[in-house]
């Protein structure tokens, strides 16, 4: 039987190599060179349909009614979009430990009483795969398990059983006779993914593939998949904290940032259907440096806690770390405060952490984290009861935010009697027993602060 002839391809601008290099001398990028078959390329590249298609009108195009199946967890069909859609691929991306083997498990158990299911375990053992079920108590009559590597021989094995949902646990295992090199390199996971995400289209099957985030960044992790797959899910939140957050970060059939949360138990990955004030934390004293704002990631407004810790520096370059908010916009930030009101940090160290592990993507913590530093630099306590959240321009002005009357609700749900939104945000009717401060620039936040 020939070889496989290999080819090594820059993934920037397409320049072909016989042996792989660092540096591309096409486009001079360097580690984007990537081994790929080349006795496939014309095959792989045909496209979703696979035969010869015909030119449509739009009018034309008739649509079957997708099917969708729940997931057995209402905060995982959340973030789906409204449920499993038959022949979708689902890419469940976190950091090794987070719970992806426990989610897809308790899924494909839940799908199983009605569905051919096939979960395709390459990291543990099928004794260790069907012990975590039963201490679960999932039902496991059933799920059919395969342990394997090799995708030729699992798409042998899918081809004759047909498994309805098809869980391969993680793409990062898996390895192809088409490629040489190691199993987890950026070849091996595309190569592998492309045959398994054809035969998903190809078969209306529903596919899920759990990938780790690397360390080192994106290369080899599930970020090279993204554009192959139809939804792609990742696991926020610390592995230390209880709760664990699932963020929709691509869904071609639903809207993305939807945040699906969960709870780490004894008994597996519990939901949590009313999260709202899951993020806050108890004091008995008010404490400087703290303050709760209404984040809107998804369609559910969410109370959380912003801390800041404003210090003096003893390092030439103060520093400048965010957790859970683009560090970028907190040095933004500190300029618009130093240029706009004269409040200097250029010698203190500015910490910033979002409690619980959240990651805040919206520019309405924009306000939040400004009150949180004052608080921190000034050492002085904010009210308990207060609520903050607003974007900040360049200019100095308050931008407002979408939602503002569903936060004010939802802050007015849990016993907050003050906010302080944009002028653009305040509404006409009262919410509940609120006193509403709104504020069009930073000069009237600061005011706002002072007098609170
Ligand atoms: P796992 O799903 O194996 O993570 P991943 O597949 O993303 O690597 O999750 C393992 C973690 O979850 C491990 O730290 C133990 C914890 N865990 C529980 O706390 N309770 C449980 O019921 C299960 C199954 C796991
Ligand atoms: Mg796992």
């Amino acid at each position: 039987m020939p070889k496989n002839k290999l080819i090594f391809c820059c993934q920037t601008c397409g320049t072909l190599y016989p042996k792989w290099t660092g540096q591309c001398t096409g486009c001079n990028e360097w580690n984007t060179i990537v081994e790929e078959a080349q006795t496939t390329q014309t095959a792989r590249y045909q496209g979703y349909a696979g035969t010869e298609v015909q030119i449509a009108r739009m009018a034309d195009v008739t649509l079957h009614d997708e099917i969708r199946l729940s997931s057995g967890s209402q905060e995982l069909d959340r973030v789906l979009g409204g449920g499993i859609i038959m022949g979708s691929a689902i890419l469940i991306g976190g950091d090794p430990g987070i719970g992806k083997s426990t989610i897809l498990l308790q899924t494909i158990a839940h799908l199983s009483k009605n569905l051919k299911t096939l979960y395709i375990t390459g990291e543990e053992s099928p004794q260790q795969v069907t012990l975590r079920a039963r201490r679960l108590g999932l039902p496991e009559q059933h799920v059919w398990l395969l342990a394997d590597t090799h995708v030729e021989t699992i798409l042998t094995h899918v081809k004759k059983e047909k498994p309805r949902v098809l869980v391969i646990d993680s793409i990062q295992t898996m390895h192809t006779s088409l490629l040489s090199s190691a199993p987890g390199s950026v070849g091996q996971v595309r190569e592998s993914a492309m045959q398994l995400v054809s035969y998903a289209k190809q078969t209306e099957t529903a596919l899920f593939l759990a990938g780790h985030v690397t360390k080192e960044g994106s290369l080899a992790g599930p970020r090279v998949l993204e554009h192959m797959v139809d939804t792609v899910l990742y696991f926020e939140g610390e592995q230390d904290n209880r709760y664990r957050i699932i963020r929709a970060v691509k869904n071609r059939f639903g809207a993305v940032n939807e945040l699906g949360i969960f709870a780490m138990t004894e008994k597996g990955l519990r939901e949590v259907s009313h999260p709202s004030a899951i993020f806050l934390s108890r004091y008995t004293q008010p404490v400087s440096g703290s303050i709760i704002t209404a984040t809107k990631e998804g369609s559910r407004p969410l109370l959380v806690e912003v801390q800041a810790l404003v210090d003096q520096s003893h390092m030439a370059n103060p520093r400048r770390l965010s957790v859970g908010l683009d560090p970028q916009r907190l040095s933004m930030l500190l300029a618009v405060l130093h240029r706009q009101s004269g409040i200097s940090t250029h010698n203190l160290d500015v910490f910033l952490n979002v409690v619980g592990g959240l990651q805040i993507t919206e520019t309405a913590a924009d306000l939040p984290t400004l009150f949180a530093i004052l608080s921190s630099f000034r050492n002085r306590h904010l009210p308990t009861d207060l609520l903050v959240f607003g974007e900040l321009g360049l200019a100095g002005e308050i931008r407002p935010v979408p939602g503002g009357q569903e936060r004010l609700k939802e802050a007015a749900k849990h016993g907050f009697k003050k906010a302080i939104v944009p002028h653009g945000n305040v509404v006409k009717n009262e919410v509940d027993g609120m006193k509403i401060l709104p504020v069009q620039t930073l000069k009237d936040a600061l005011d706002c602060f002072e007098n609170i």
